[in-house]
């Protein structure tokens, strides 16, 4: 998704900003442009490749200047072309970078053009660039505040102005802005992540702030409810991001790299856990889990799949009666609100914002008791909760998420632990068993990656495949959507999971022996159900590529391919069951030679709606 770097400095900015904007290549993005104050003029570079070849760009046009802005664009309105890319001028004096959607661009660009401003490209983001310059009266720092006034939606922007050669002004609203503060020096990020080696000292912009940036000085002023303005101090954080950059090692591509950190991740996850216990979550954790009654969970893609795992857990473990709602549905929808919910959210990034609107809409109905399962402690999401839990997996770049999954998993587990104790239903003979099951689970994992050579030769046949069929049951059925995401998202093949009971109800017309069938069967006590919706697979001439817990006593055949998971682990056992699903996905993407860490079409922080 779009990436912001800006920055005034008392040297040549751009390095930094080709560096920043490397550092948020990983979020996906479809073109790019870099636009520096130079000469008395403003200069910029565009180009829809990658950020390396912009570098080269920028040295050949000769674009250098202490004040600049650069950006990512992952493509929204308007198609992935030069002229659509950022930074987006307006008559040669204003040069603004912009992540989000703004609502009323249609309005305000009919507005603009009754005053006479041309529009060069397709986008929302220009309407703000010809805004700004209308509203400029000699202080950028006014006409932004006056702009962001008129704006509907969701922005981030970092803006600059040919008559105020240092000065860069920024402003948020519903995107993610970091101000980075530097000696001497000043910056302006997406996220920390971007100014890694530039400056430790980062400042979290808010809802609302328009920050004002000059070499060696910068403030902030927040918009009031009533539309006025007032100087604000927000805390400076010390804050060690790491690089995105992230050394390869011996693997082919990120994703396989994430993929085999697994057993690292979840140990990490785990890593001074003693015992279960409410405040593994926050202060005051025992207290609200006391009082909550049910659980809402909220949340999209694979982290929306991962509480759709955990509602199993919570209901059979905790006995809380559980929701989990894809985010973006949620946030507009009539619901039933209960003030005695914990809401709770699950995110890689912490910044996804259908999953941040959906945390505050469930918040504006009353319902307080909030907490997020994350992977960024300095997300917006963990910000805006009341309690977390940190997932450890560390920096995870490929698009398709894996380890931030089986991670959220642990986390969830815990939660269920949590909530099952103070709700009287564990045992300290059952903690004690979960916990060695879950300090097993590196081990256990590192067992299943060590079938990746049996993956590799199913997917040389998937790769042929232009459809494939998952089926699981219970606890397992989100763990067979999840494999079918990933096949889709990173193979382009089209991939839809059932519940196998849910077969006869309609896929089954699809079942040919074109179709290959991927069937998660551990040895649950839907085993038998399962094996008697396989027979209807075979019946109908279906290929079925079964991964098995070893007593399921599923044996190869015709049309039944097997790969034996090493052993079967109860309620924990999605996240053994999930490895090989990322696998396939993933080998089955090398064979058909997509850009499998950069998918087509999609990003890896979907920061706007
Ligand atoms: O950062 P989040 O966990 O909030 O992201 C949610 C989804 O966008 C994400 O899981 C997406 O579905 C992945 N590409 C799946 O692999």
């Amino acid at each position: 998704m779009c990436g912001i770097v800006a920055g005034v400095a008392g040297r040549d900015i751009v390095p930094v900003l080709v560096e920043g904007l490397k550092r948020l290549e990983y979020r996906g993005y479809d073109s790019c442009g870099v636009a520096v104050h130079q000469g008395g003029e403003l200069r910029r570079t565009r180009s829809t490749a990658r950020v390396a070849e912009l570098g080269t760009q920028i040295a050949h046009d000769g674009v250098a200047g202490s004040t600049g802005i650069a950006h990512t664009r992952w493509a929204t309105h308007g198609a992935p072309a030069e002229h659509n890319a950022h930074p987006h001028f307006s008559r040669d004096r204003i040069a603004l970078v912009h992540n989000g959607i703004i609502e009323n661009h249609e309005e305000l660009r009919a507005e603009l053009q009754g005053r006479g401003y041309e529009f060069a490209s397709q986008t929302d983001t220009e309407v703000i660039a010809h805004l700004v310059h209308h509203l400029y009266e000699g202080d950028l720092f006014e006409a932004v505040q006056r702009a962001t006034a008129r704006l509907r939606g969701a922005y981030a922007i970092a803006v600059f102005c040919r008559d105020e050669p240092q000065r860069v002004v920024g402003a948020r609203e519903g995107s993610p802005l970091v101000l980075g503060i530097g000696e001497g020096e000043n910056f302006l990020a997406s996220d920390a992540m971007a100014l890694a080696g530039v400056t430790d000292q980062i400042v979290y912009l808010e809802e609302g702030d328009v920050v004002d940036l000059q070499p060696g000085k910068s403030w902030i002023s927040a918009r009031q409810a009533d539309g006025g303005w007032r100087a604000v101090q927000r805390e400076v954080r010390t804050v060690h991001a790491h690089s995105g950059a992230a050394e390869l090692g011996p693997y082919r591509h990120y994703m396989q790299k994430e993929i085999f950190e697994q057993p690292r991740a979840i140990a990490d996850t785990l890593e001074g856990i003693e015992q279960v216990k409410p405040e593994l979550f926050g202060e005051g954790a025992q207290h609200v889990f006391k009082d909550v009654r049910q659980v809402l969970i909220l949340a999209c893609g694979t982290s929306y799949y991962a509480g759709s795992t955990a509602k199993y857990w919570l209901e059979s473990i905790a006995g809380i009666p559980t929701n989990v709602e894809i985010a973006s549905e949620y946030r507009y929808r009539d619901s039933v609100p209960d003030p005695k919910t914990l809401v709770v959210t699950i995110s890689q990034s912490g910044e996804t914002a259908d999953t941040i609107a959906a945390l505050k809409h469930a918040r504006a109905q009353g319902m307080e008791h909030t907490l997020t399962i994350c992977n960024v402690a300095t997300s917006a999401m963990v910000r805006e909760c009341r309690f977390a839990f940190l997932t450890h997996a560390g920096v995870e770049i490929g698009v398709a998420s894996t380890k931030a999954f089986t991670t959220q998993l642990v986390g969830l587990f815990l939660l269920t632990l949590a909530l099952a104790q103070v709700r009287g239903r564990l045992t300290a003979e059952q903690e004690a068993a979960h916990l060695r099951n879950l300090r097993h689970l590196p081990a256990a994992v590192q067992a299943v990656l060590a079938l990746e050579p049996q993956v590799i030769a199913w997917s040389e046949e998937f790769a042929r495949k232009e459809n494939a069929l998952f089926l699981g049951r219970g606890l397992h059925y989100p763990v067979a959507l999840e494999g079918a995401l990933k096949l889709k998202e990173i193979s382009y093949i089209h991939a839809e999971a059932y519940p196998a009971g849910e077969l006869k109800h309609g896929p089954l017309a699809l079942v040919t022996a074109a179709m290959p069938v991927v069937t998660v069967a551990p040895n649950d006590q839907l085993l038998e159900k399962l094996k008697s919706n396989l027979q209807e697979v075979r019946a109908r001439g279906g290929e079925l590529f079964v991964f098995a817990d070893s007593d399921t006593r599923i044996e190869n055949g015709p049309g039944m391919h097997v790969i034996r998971m090493p052993e079967h682990y109860g309620a924990l056992s999605p996240i053994l069951h999930v490895v090989p699903l990322q696998l396939l996905a993933y080998h089955t993407a090398c064979a058909r030679g997509t850009d499998v860490d950069k998918p087509r079409n999609l990003a890896k922080s979907v920061t706007v709606e």
